[in-house]
């Protein structure tokens, strides 16, 4: 190991952001990460100079990294996760998850997103079981398999309760502008939408930085006036998606397309 790599100075942004990243407990500044001591004994001499020890079962990590190469990795790291742990997350917690959702940018600043959360197991359940009905009926009709069908339905239901929180992630046109045209009241909703969907990746970013997982879930919106019934939301509260929140129970890797093959520099 050279001594660079020792000073930290040369901490390579590998080690940093390693592919078990939930490992990682928490992002303590842009200069600092937590590690459980136990994931890192068996990744790491104890010597070294770049660990401080907090408390006998935590390390944290200085480094060097600057706050966008830190944003950078945190996005490029981040993954939707579908299984979790049973460990409750605590309120003051999700609070803070959606404060961060509440800092995307909006539409003429007009905040349209909306989040309805559910903590408790028997929320969670009916809204399972609801979704699943619906998806059976949708399948059945579409004329598959009645096994693929059952299959789906119970993978459904099981992703959504074994997750500890679930935020339903709704929009509102209430305060947004009225046209008396289709073509213009049509793109202002879409404004909507893509406001909601910048609030909510801030949410799934955050997650991630805080050692935790998600997952965007689409179903509600293939059934949105149900999730609306079901968890009797306010009226103007169209749902777009939900969003599974916990302590991660799996890893997954995903990769993406090189960015040329989406990108064309005009
Ligand atoms: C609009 C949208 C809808 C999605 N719907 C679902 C879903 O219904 N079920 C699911 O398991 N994942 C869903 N996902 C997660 C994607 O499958 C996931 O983002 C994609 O496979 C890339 O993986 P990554 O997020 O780990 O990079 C959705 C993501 C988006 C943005």
């Amino acid at each position: 190991m050279d001594e660079g790599f020792l000073s930290g100075r040369f901490l390579p942004l590998d080690f940093c952001f390693p592919r078990a990243w939930t490992t990682i407990l928490k992002l303590e500044s842009e200069l600092a990460l937590t590690f459980s001591k136990q994931a890192l004994d068996s990744k790491l001499p104890q010597s070294l100079p770049i660990l401080n020890t907090t408390d006998d079962t935590n390390v944290t990590i200085k480094n060097n990294l600057s706050p966008a190469q830190i944003l950078f990795n945190l996005i490029k790291t981040r993954r939707s996760i579908r299984r979790y742990t049973t460990d409750p997350i605590p309120p003051e917690t999700i609070r803070h998850l959606l404060e961060a959702a509440t800092w995307a940018p909006s539409a003429h600043n007009r905040q349209p997103w909306r989040f309805a959360v559910l903590t408790r197991a028997a929320d969670i359940k009916r809204l399972a079981e609801a979704m699943g009905a619906h998806l059976r009926a949708d399948r059945i009709a579409d004329g598959d398999d009645p096994v693929d069908i059952e299959r789906d339905v119970a993978r459904s239901y099981a992703r959504l309760t074994g997750a500890p929180v679930v935020i339903i992630v709704c929009l509102s046109m209430a305060d947004m502008d009225s046209y008396p045209d289709p073509r213009r009241s049509r793109n202002e909703w879409v404004m909507a939408a893509q406001s909601t969907a910048m609030a909510a990746q801030n949410l799934l970013l955050l997650a991630h930085a805080e050692g935790l997982a998600a997952c965007w879930i689409c179903a509600p919106l293939f059934a949105p006036d149900l999730a609306q019934e079901t968890l009797a939301l306010p009226v103007d509260w169209e749902p777009q998606g939900l969003i599974t929140l916990g302590r991660p129970a799996e890893t997954r890797d995903k990769v993406r397309l090189p960015i040329d093959t989406r990108v064309k520099f005009l």
